[in-house]
């Protein structure tokens, strides 16, 4: 009994951990995938060999398990309290999303790194400009970007946070690849706008969804009335990323 206890324990706190579930960073590395060009194309391939850039994305959650890189824990989310910027909330020292993505696209661009830093740095990338576009990984300061939200959904204990990362997505009954095809329909006007705003534009972005994301019902209960309301902003969310993520390395290699 009370090994099944600390079992059930456990994998509750793994679900709490992960960002975007395996399948929304999957449909984001799918999309950028099929958006790089020519030369980051065969810079990518280099780097990754048979590793596609869906299964990349998710490699930075699987190594949390690991715990040499506890490290890098703070770098999946950033704080942006109502009513300040982010430079008011000031930034914290062992790197937040907005830091950590920057540093890396400019680690990457430099020249610098070898090529098994290179491979990290880029598995590291996919799966960060993924996590900036959940909106709650750009959390209020105040319920660990609404982990601390209890909520069920569709009967079953969960919280605002897994929602986001992957209830509403997982309830769609899709594949990554099928979800991704189904989305990956950007106008060109589009692909132009979202890769010309900047990292810290994408983190207000999600700040600003969060009264959206926070209208709930009195009594907790999610199903279908939430994801009605939300399921074409986590779409948008996803499809942002995957373009952007595009932009970026197309910038980094191409
Ligand atoms: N811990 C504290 N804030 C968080 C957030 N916004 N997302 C994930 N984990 C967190
Ligand atoms: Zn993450
Ligand atoms: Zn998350």
């Amino acid at each position: 009994m009370k090994k099944i206890l600390l079992a059930s324990l456990l994998i509750f706190q793994a679900q709490v951990l992960f960002a975007w579930g395996q399948i929304g960073h999957r449909i984001i590395g799918d999309i950028a995938q099929s958006h790089l060009n020519k030369k980051a194309q065969v810079a990518v391939n280099s780097l990754l060999g048979h590793e596609t850039l869906a299964m990349s994305s998710t490699w930075m959650d699987f190594v949390r398990a690991d715990t040499s890189y506890d490290y890098t824990h703070p770098w999946h989310y950033t704080t942006i309290p109502e009513g300040k910027t982010y430079e008011e909330a000031g930034t914290v020292e062992e790197g937040d999303i907005i830091q950590t993505i920057n540093r890396l696209i400019n680690e990457l661009k430099s020249g610098t790194l070898g090529t098994e830093q290179k491979v990290v740095a880029l598995r590291f990338l996919v799966h960060l400009v993924g996590d900036i576009h959940q909106p709650l990984h750009v959390g209020g300061g105040e319920d660990k970007g609404g982990n601390d939200v209890r909520v069920t959904w569709f009967g079953d204990k969960s919280n605002l946070h897994k929602v986001w990362d992957s209830e509403i997505i997982n309830s769609q009954q899709l594949s990554y690849t099928e979800y991704a095809d189904a989305i990956n329909h950007p106008t060109l006007s589009q692909m132009r706008a979202w890769q010309a705003a900047s990292v810290l534009d994408w983190a207000y972005e999600s700040k600003d969804l969060r009264s959206q994301v926070y209208t709930l019902p009195e009594d907790g209960r999610l199903s279908h009335n939430y994801t009605f309301n939300n399921i074409a902003t986590v779409e948008l969310r996803l499809l942002q990323a995957g373009v952007r993520l595009a932009g970026v390395l197309n910038d980094i290699f191409g």
